[in-house]
């Protein structure tokens, strides 16, 4: 039993059914489920804002989802959904509530949580950033030596880069290209040094990122940013001000750090750091397109919030994506998850993803912390679909694997792309297309011999189909679709984590590494003695030391 009187999910009648269900439909083939069904492809499709969602070329019949949805209804996923948005404390391990979806309601909105409407602050912030963003973009905000701003370094890691640096990637096209815009992430000194390569400090401002200010990673990096620019004005502590701004939850350490309070963008304590790009966590991804194509991103967010909140489970596509994820993973043992966008813009997307969906469902035990003896999150990954089709499509067509992909393009190329270049939009489309095609029907073994290859290579020229895929299509990347598209995933995870019965909202399986690393780092600096430090990594502590000629 649950702590709220429910069986354990293994114990449902609804999960009994699937599985049975699973044996019934044995080999069935997407060929002859779409011959059987004439309207299958019309039928199995939605539309939710801009986005047009085809899940027809799944291994899915109507009865199948109707056990999938039943399966929802017996796990509450619309009861813990909706105590979502009313604000309470479903992050249980944490004790906080997770209102991601604030930072997008309207003005209008009444949002509480521990008694308090958070929605006039959310805005408030928002228009803190707004002029911010103005007085950069007008040159009124200069650097110390008056100069005009032209490059922008965000410091932050995990929530507090792959968001804006996955945004600003995907809305480049309504970037202000005067702006020069750098992610800076990775602990090693490379990252910075190439980054910092060839700026003038006068006109270069950090936006440190980091909603707690003690990730070692971003503070590391904040302070030898903090040195550089120091050292290249020749200038005291007085120039930090013009050259960095903070973004974080943590007011008392932004001013330990050294940057005025004045100058730090708010968020709050029931924002997940891998959902808070469009909290103050955006504020380089608002430099780079604007106040106003930022809230049309966030607009874009909303409009599918109001859907998942409020379309019921026939055409609620959140909770189909996330019970036909729970379906390939449970009963087909299904371990991956592939994301192929054919947009270059796309670049970060599935990287964006992996962080959103295997840091909140990476979990084996359940909320009250018994272990799960269900499948839980799978793993994501994937990259710019052409580039993936001449690298590791080879597995997805004809490996042993079952892997659900994705695939997400757009029926315009940017505005802004010269048209010799637009015209290769249509021969990347019908790569798409061409791709979701194979994957779902393949080529049998009679096709294939009926074109006169030889007998003995008929087998490797087969192609057994009945891959699985979604296909995503909107009219283009613009920022309220990246916000439709990006909503549509998190409520995705949301959904697969409810009925999993595990909490998506907390990551204490970072820590651990976390706690070592600071204690395995002195043994590397001056060789000291790490207490209870294991043979293995002793050894390789010992090998390190002498490479490094210590
Ligand atoms: O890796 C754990 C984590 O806490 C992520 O959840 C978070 O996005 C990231 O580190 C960065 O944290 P912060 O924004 O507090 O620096």
């Amino acid at each position: 039993m649950n702590a709220d009187g429910r069986s354990r999910l293994d114990q449902l009648p609804e999960w009994n059914a699937l599985a049975a269900h699973r044996q019934e439909l044995g080999d069935a083939h997407l060929r002859d489920l779409f011959a059987q069904d004439p309207e299958r492809a019309e039928r199995f499709t939605l539309q939710v804002g801009d986005l047009h969602l085809d899940y027809s070329k799944h291994l899915v019949t109507d009865e199948t989802l109707r056990l999938l949805r039943e399966l929802a209804r017996a796990t509450k996923v619309t009861e813990l959904r909706d105590a979502m948005f009313r604000g309470e404390k479903i992050n249980t391990t944490e004790d906080r509530a997770v209102l991601h979806t604030a930072l997008r309601a309207p003005h209008s909105a009444v949002i509480r949580t521990d008694g308090k409407d958070v929605v006039p602050e959310v805005h408030a912030v928002l228009t803190k950033m707004g002029t911010f963003v103005d007085r950069v973009h007008s040159g009124e905000w200069t650097g110390h030596t008056g100069k005009r701003i032209k490059n922008v370094v965000n410091i932050g890691i995990g929530g507090s880069d792959l968001g804006p640096a996955m945004a600003y990637e995907a809305l480049r096209a309504y970037s202000h290209r005067e702006l020069r815009f750098h992610f800076v992430s990775n602990v090693d000194g490379a990252d910075l040094h190439e980054a910092l390569r060839g700026l003038d400090p006068a006109e270069t401002l950090f936006i440190v990122a980091s909603k707690t200010f003690t990730t070692i990673e971003t503070i590391t990096n904040a302070t030898s940013a903090r040195r550089w620019l120091l050292r290249g004005l020749e200038a005291g502590q007085e120039a930090v001000a013009k050259h960095f701004v903070a973004l974080s939850t943590n007011a008392e350490k932004v001013a330990e750090f050294g940057i005025d309070t004045d100058n730090m963008f708010e968020f709050w304590d029931w924002v997940g750091g891998r959902y808070s790009f469009d909290s103050a966590i955006g504020l380089s991804l608002m430099l780079a397109i604007g106040q106003d194509h930022f809230r049309e991103m966030l607009a874009g967010f909303h409009l599918v919030d109001e859907h998942f909140r409020c379309a019921p489970p026939e055409e609620n596509a959140p909770l189909l994506l996330g019970l036909l994820g729970i379906w390939y993973g449970q009963f087909f043992d299904a371990q991956s998850h592939a994301v192929l966008p054919y947009s270059h813009y796309l670049s970060k997307f599935p990287a964006y993803l992996q962080q959103l969906d295997m840091e909140s469902n990476g979990k084996s035990v359940d909320r009250e912390g018994r272990p799960v003896s269900w499948q839980t999150g799978p793993v994501v990954w994937g990259t710019p679909g052409t580039n993936g089709q001449h690298a590791y499509y080879q597995l997805l067509h004809q490996g042993t694997k079952t892997i659900p992909a994705d695939l997400i393009g757009f029926a315009n190329p940017v505005a802004d792309l010269p048209p010799k270049l637009a015209a290769h939009h249509d021969l990347l489309m019908a790569n798409l297309f061409a791709q979701g095609q194979a994957l779902a029907f393949g080529k049998t073994s009679e096709e294939v011999a009926a074109e006169g290859v030889a007998p003995e290579l008929v087998p490797h020229r087969t192609f057994p189909g009945n891959r699985p895929t979604t296909t995503i299509l909107a009219a283009e990347l613009s920022p309220s679709v990246l916000g439709q598209l990006i909503a549509l995933y998190e409520h995705k995870v949301f959904v697969q984590g409810a009925i999993w019965h595990i909490d998506s909202f907390d990551q204490w399986g970072v820590e651990l590494g976390k706690v070592l690393a600071k204690r395995v780092e002195p043994a590397l600096t001056e060789g000291a003695a790490v207490p209870g430090l294991d043979a293995s990594t002793a050894a390789l502590v010992a090998t390190y030391r002498s490479l490094r000629g210590r």
